[in-house]
């Protein structure tokens, strides 16, 4: 049965219109559970299918020959009585006895495993807008506002009372709000883990707050429960600032950018020491931690969106805030004294949206007039964590200093705001505006390159229970016959519009097909986990060049909408790639492409500015075209 294509309406991911208020004061116990248990199981695919879409799939990015082979091996694979039926019954039973079949291989594989730094790599960074204020004053107050925005936010989490979202008009899982806040990444020497101390008895009652990279606890609920005002949150973060003035010579945060194996072995020798175990601790159990970031290198006003980009991804290097940081921290918001502000997200326990829904209902109650505030009761100081450096711990941290310099150095990135259309001009031609700016990617990248090459772009899983995400293949056979149409100029225009509605057609299609999990990447990859669960020799297929290549995404995407005029960043998959984040508002569209400065093929401006070229010319064949009339 081929189930999802043309399955669910073309619908965005809908969220509450106002998620400030109500937030309701009663708790609804036992209504996540409800929502989670009427949420369907991820199904497992057919194989037959999974295996004709994947010889789709490479058809555009592969050689002729290589195409050949790999359909052999595909034969070989799916034939009656072979291992390919023999994996998929295993990956049917397992789906059967487990909540996801997926989830647990993904976040294994994908996250915990994974061993480059997290830093660039694997946590997205979040630019807001610039807010209002450009002194310290200004910097702590609304550090204040947001954390109560936060607290707010956490009553709902905590109360079971967040409105369910929706895709394509059906219930999503809402497991990975309750995963994102008092939670934290643990490096481990093949593995990391991620503790999860918000279900635990007392729960956390603190926020860790970073200045000068030195590590404070600030207690932001009172002895009765009730959050701390704004004015007892502005006073504790003013004694916080002025107990470190000066920055830490020795940044214990900056161990977090490390490779995880070089992590995970300082670790161990970190938390020997009691004072410096107790330390880590209180930061692992923080509800989250706040960054008061000191200045960033002056850059030109068209170059800012760009440079808060890189305050919110890797801090800058040590010499700026990279040492203001616990990267393992799943969340932590970013808040310098220019106005610049934004987060940085671990990436193993939740995607973008719930995140960027999070800091939406945030930013909306940081704009909120001031109420006015009771009395202050006199509050404790925030205590200083301390760390005793040893001079092993200290060889350590200078061994991370210089390869976050590297990283730093390495990173290219560029925020672009793309103000001549949003989603309005694609959804007037009647399509898909996520198609249309994928198309027009794959144009860009082919522009550049004379070739098309494999594209991820993330598409949710979370119609199922427990679902994280699939893969979009947006290089598709009608994505290449329109990239290679587009300049030619032997054909008509009236042909190029056609190519062009088919590919954007068949990404919606595909899109589709993801999102009811159908997509062939996670399934591909559940029938190799079941062949090393089952102790089976993997099979050719997944030795096979064509496979790596299809791995290889030199263009790897995702869309992160968001009703704050924001957009998050991360960096690119594959030395030779590139990563493009962006988020379709109405009338615009918030762009963040970066590169590898290492390597002499890419160049993130150049990208940048070659998808604005590709979505311009675009608009302007369908403006020339009658047939595509609005
Ligand atoms: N004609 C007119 N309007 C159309 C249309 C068409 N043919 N097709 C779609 N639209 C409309 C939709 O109704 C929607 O309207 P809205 O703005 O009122 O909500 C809007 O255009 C956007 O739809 P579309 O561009 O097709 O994309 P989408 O919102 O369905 O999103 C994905 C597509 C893949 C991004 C989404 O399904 C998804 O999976 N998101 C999660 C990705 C993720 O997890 N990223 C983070 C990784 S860290």
């Amino acid at each position: 049965m081929i189930i999802g294509v043309g399955m669910a309406k073309p619908c965005g991911l809908t969220k509450p219109s106002h998620l400030v208020k109500p937030v309701s004061a009663t708790r609804v116990a036992g209504r996540y559970l409800t929502h989670q248990q009427g949420l369907p199981q991820l199904p497992v695919p057919p194989l037959q299918q999974t295996c004709e879409r994947y010889i789709m799939a490479l058809e555009p990015i592969v050689e002729v020959d290589e195409l050949k082979y790999t359909k052999e091996l595909v034969e070989d694979f799916q034939k009656a009585g072979g291992v390919g039926e023999r994996l998929q019954r295993g990956l049917e039973k397992r789906a059967c006895n487990t909540e996801n079949w997926l989830s647990e291989w993904w976040v294994r594989l994908a996250y915990l495993e994974y061993r480059m730094p997290v830093v660039v790599h694997s946590s997205p960074g979040l630019v807001l807008p610039h807010m209002n204020f450009s002194d310290k004053q200004g910097q702590i107050r609304f550090a204040a506002k947001l954390i109560a925005g936060v607290l707010d936010f956490k009553t709902m989490i905590d109360n079971e009372t967040l409105p369910v979202e929706y895709l394509g008009g059906k219930p999503l899982c809402m497991n990975q709000y309750y995963e994102v806040l008092s939670s934290c990444r643990v490096p481990g020497l093949k593995r990391d883990s991620v503790v999860n101390h918000a279900r635990s008895s007392p729960s956390p009652k603190h926020i860790v707050v970073v200045n000068n990279s030195q590590f404070f606890v600030l207690d932001v609920y009172n002895s009765d429960g009730t959050p701390l005002t704004v004015d007892q949150l502005s006073l504790q973060l003013k004694r916080i600032c002025s107990s470190s003035v000066a920055k830490c010579t020795e940044p214990v945060g900056i161990l977090t950018t490390q490779h995880r194996d070089s992590w995970g072995r300082a670790y161990i020798n970190l938390i020997k020491d009691k004072t410096n175990k107790e330390s880590v601790d209180a930061i692992q159990r923080s509800i989250f931690t706040l960054c008061l970031d000191g200045a960033m290198p002056a850059v030109s006003e068209e170059m800012y969106r760009s440079s808060a980009a890189v305050q919110m991804l890797h801090g800058g290097g040590t010499q700026w805030n990279s040492g203001n940081r616990w990267f393992d921290k799943t969340l932590q918001f970013i808040i310098g004294e220019d106005g610049t502000c934004g987060a940085n997200y671990e990436h193993a326990p939740a995607e973008g949206p719930p995140i960027v829904a999070l800091i939406d209902h945030v930013v909306e109650y940081t704009r909120k007039p001031e109420m006015v505030q009771p009395p202050m009761v006199p509050l404790p100081s925030p205590k200083k964590l301390h760390f005793s450096i040893t001079p092993e711990i200290k060889r350590d941290i200078e061994e991370a200093k210089q390869n976050m310099n590297k990283l730093a150095q390495d990173l290219d990135i560029r925020v672009i705001m793309f103000g001549h259309f949003g989603k309005n001009i694609p959804k007037a031609y009647k399509m898909s505006p996520d198609a249309f700016i994928q198309m027009a990617l794959q144009l860009a990248y082919y522009r550049m390159y004379q070739r098309c090459c494999a594209t991820y772009e993330s598409a949710s899983l979370r119609m199922f229970r427990l679902g994280r995400t699939d893969t979009i293949r947006s290089t598709s056979s009608a994505s290449a016959a329109f990239v290679k149409s587009f300049d030619d100029p032997n054909k008509q225009n009236a042909e190029k519009v056609d190519l062009m509605e088919k590919a954007v057609k068949a990404h919606r299609s595909y899109t589709n097909m993801a999102i009811n999990g159908q997509a062939i990447d996670r399934h591909l990859l559940g029938l190799k986990m079941q062949a090393v669960d089952d102790k089976l020799s993997i099979p050719d297929l997944f030795k096979d060049a064509a496979y790596a290549k299809a791995l290889h995404y030199q263009l790897s995407t995702s869309q992160v909408p968001s009703k704050t005029d924001c957009v998050m960043c991360f960096g690119p998959v594959v030395p030779n790639g590139y990563g493009v984040c962006y988020n379709p508002m109405n009338n615009h569209i918030n762009f963040a492409v970066s590169s590898f400065n290492s390597c002499e093929e890419t160049n993130a401006a150049d990208l940048a500015q070659a998808v604005e070229d590709a979505l311009l010319d675009m608009r302007k064949l369908l403006e020339q075209n009658p047939r595509a009339k609005l």
